[in-house]
């Protein structure tokens, strides 16, 4: 197949890249406009498979650039994996239009060229966040979804019923929705990880850089809940091994091109995991004390969510490998990779 990796120099599109690479026959090219990302994610690549990425500069939103200086240029694609968007919970909040306009309408023309250019397999990265505050724990993907909290979360929750909708009326195209828990950790080499533009929002690279002194801060949002420890309970999951769910998800659209229109999986290891374990893991792991400040809840955080993945055992064959001392090994061995590197490769606060 011939793979267009949309937000390819992004944290996950970035490793799934590589596991495409590393692990299979497909070609693959990338669309990404380096809004949240940096071009030097290519180098990196390169370096750990051997492999040069051709990416192309564009933004989703616009599709006659996207029709002229893409798929005119590049010719027949076979499959798209679709990670371009913006993440910030928070950041949608205050700018919702901003998100909508992102999200919703790189998403729609993608799928416009899909019917244009004969593209037949699509997946796209969805989130736990579409199940809110389910009652029950762990979530399967038959747990009801629920009014977001966020415009992030509808994007996602809007963005996977376009596909189920489009999947359902174009004939020889299919598309899964990916619903990822908490993504975390490097590439197990340490050589890539994450690297967000500006203050990360997110709680293991915001570890690993208050270990590193870049932040002076490290809070606990919240240690009220009614969890084990008092704080809240999310489920974290090795990023190469979401990466690696993409190929297979990939493959099986491929595979059961007549038979399947549309599916959703829940990536996620099944373990529930506090923050208060987060930090322990992290310790552990690295040898490293951190010291913690206890502040209140984060608005709009939910107590506790972790999936159960036995769909995407069962239908995909994937069986996550690495477990959170995995996750916080590369992540710590990365982000000693950019302490290294400071002021170079990081982009200013
Ligand atoms: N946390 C802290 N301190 C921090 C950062 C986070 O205590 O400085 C806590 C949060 O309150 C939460 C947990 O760590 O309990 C994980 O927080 P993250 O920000 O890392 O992740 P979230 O679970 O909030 O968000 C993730 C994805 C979102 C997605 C959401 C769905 O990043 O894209 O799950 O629940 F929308």
């Amino acid at each position: 197949m011939k793979i267009l990796v949309t937000g390819g120099a992004g944290y996950i599109g970035s490793h799934t890249i590589i596991d495409i690479l590393e692990n299979t026959e497909h070609d693959v090219v990338s669309i990404d406009n380096f809004s949240n990302s940096d071009a030097k994610t290519f180098d990196r690549i390169e370096e750990i498979t051997g492999k040069r990425v051709k990416n192309y500069e564009l933004d989703l939103t616009a599709y006659s650039s996207l029709k002229e200086r893409f798929f005119n240029v590049e010719g027949p694609i076979d499959g798209i994996i679709h990670f371009a968007a913006l993440k910030a919970v928070g950041e949608s909040v205050e700018k919702p239009v901003l998100y909508y306009h992102n999200n919703l309408n790189g998403l729609i023309n993608l799928l416009k060229c899909c019917q244009k250019y004969d593209v037949k397999h699509f997946i796209f990265s969805s989130s736990c966040t579409v199940y809110g505050n389910a009652k029950t724990q762990p979530v399967t993907e038959l747990t009801p979804v629920q009014p977001p909290e966020s415009p992030y979360g509808y994007t996602k929750l809007v963005g996977e019923n376009i596909l189920k909708d489009f999947s359902a009326t174009k004939i020889g195209f299919n598309a899964l929705s990916l619903r990822y828990f908490n993504p975390v950790g490097a590439h197990p080499s340490g050589k890539h990880g994450e690297l967000p533009k500006g203050r990360p929002n997110n709680l293991v690279p915001i570890v690993t850089q208050f270990a590193s002194g870049w932040l002076d801060e490290l809070n606990i949002f919240g240690d009220d809940y009614e969890t084990r420890d008092g704080t809240a309970i999310r489920d974290y999951i090795h990023v190469s091994d979401i990466a690696n769910a993409h190929v297979l998800a990939l493959e099986k659209l491929a595979e059961s091109e007549h038979e399947l229109d549309y599916d959703v999986y829940n990536l996620g290891t099944g373990d529930g995991v506090t923050v208060l374990e987060v930090i322990k893991a992290f310790e552990k792991s690295t040898g490293i004390s951190v010291a913690y400040t206890i502040s209140d809840r984060r608005a709009g955080d939910v107590e506790c969510i972790y999936a159960n993945n036995s769909k995407a055992n069962r239908q995909l064959g994937w069986n996550p490998k690495y477990g959170i001392a995995d996750a916080m090994i590369s992540a710590w061995q990365w982000q000693q990779l950019l302490n290294t590197k400071r002021g170079d490769t990081v982009h200013s606060e």
